[in-house]
């Protein structure tokens, strides 16, 4: 059993983090987070915005701080946005704060997926599968250098893909409660 005070999703775009987290958090009683979502807050901007008066280094200097904030209490489930492995400070903080999940997902999942998004800055790109391929390539190997659990992409409801993920999780992670106990 692996004690860790908060549950960490990682994962590439498209991958269904923040369905699934709000899924897992409601069951394991745990403060829902998404990392994007809190980064526009504090900003007062979208993330598209921040990457159009930023560029990408602003937007991941905002995010590697609120990542930080974020992991600094207990309890929480946050579910981090695709890019923030990218940071080797960042790795280091969400496998000693976090028992961390990698949802992965296919390129052609993640194409379904996105079909209509207009959000992501990193997908607006001539060639989508050409992005998303590049991306999981460099990224990958950093997705699994943190994970404690890896879940492959399943064409399963998200009901389904939580209620597998937390049977693996009963069996590997000891909650803070548990632990405390
Ligand atoms: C990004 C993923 C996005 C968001 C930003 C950059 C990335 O989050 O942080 O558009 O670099 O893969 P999601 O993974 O939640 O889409």
């Amino acid at each position: 059993m692996n004690p860790s005070p908060n549950l960490v999703l990682v994962g590439p775009m498209g991958a269904g983090k923040s369905t699934i987290g709000r899924r897992l958090a409601e069951r394991y009683r745990l403060e829902f987070y998404d990392l994007d979502q809190e980064v526009e807050e504090r900003t007062g901007a979208t993330v598209r915005l921040i990457f159009e008066l930023e560029g990408e280094a602003g937007f991941r200097k905002r995010e590697s701080q609120v990542l930080e904030e974020l992991l600094d209490g207990d309890g929480r489930l946050v579910a981090t946005g695709g890019g923030s492995v990218l940071a080797a400070e960042n790795r280091a903080l969400i496998a000693a704060r976090g028992f961390v999940v990698f949802l992965a997902a296919t390129v052609p999942q993640q194409l379904k997926r996105l079909e209509r998004d207009r959000k992501r800055p990193l997908l607006a790109a001539p060639d989508r599968r050409a992005r998303l391929e590049t991306l999981a390539v460099e990224r990958d190997p950093l997705y699994r250098e943190v994970a404690d659990l890896i879940v492959p992409g399943e064409e399963l409801s998200v009901a389904n893909a939580a209620r597998r993920i937390a049977e693996a999780l009963d069996a590997s992670w000891l909650r803070p409660a548990e632990s405390a106990a």
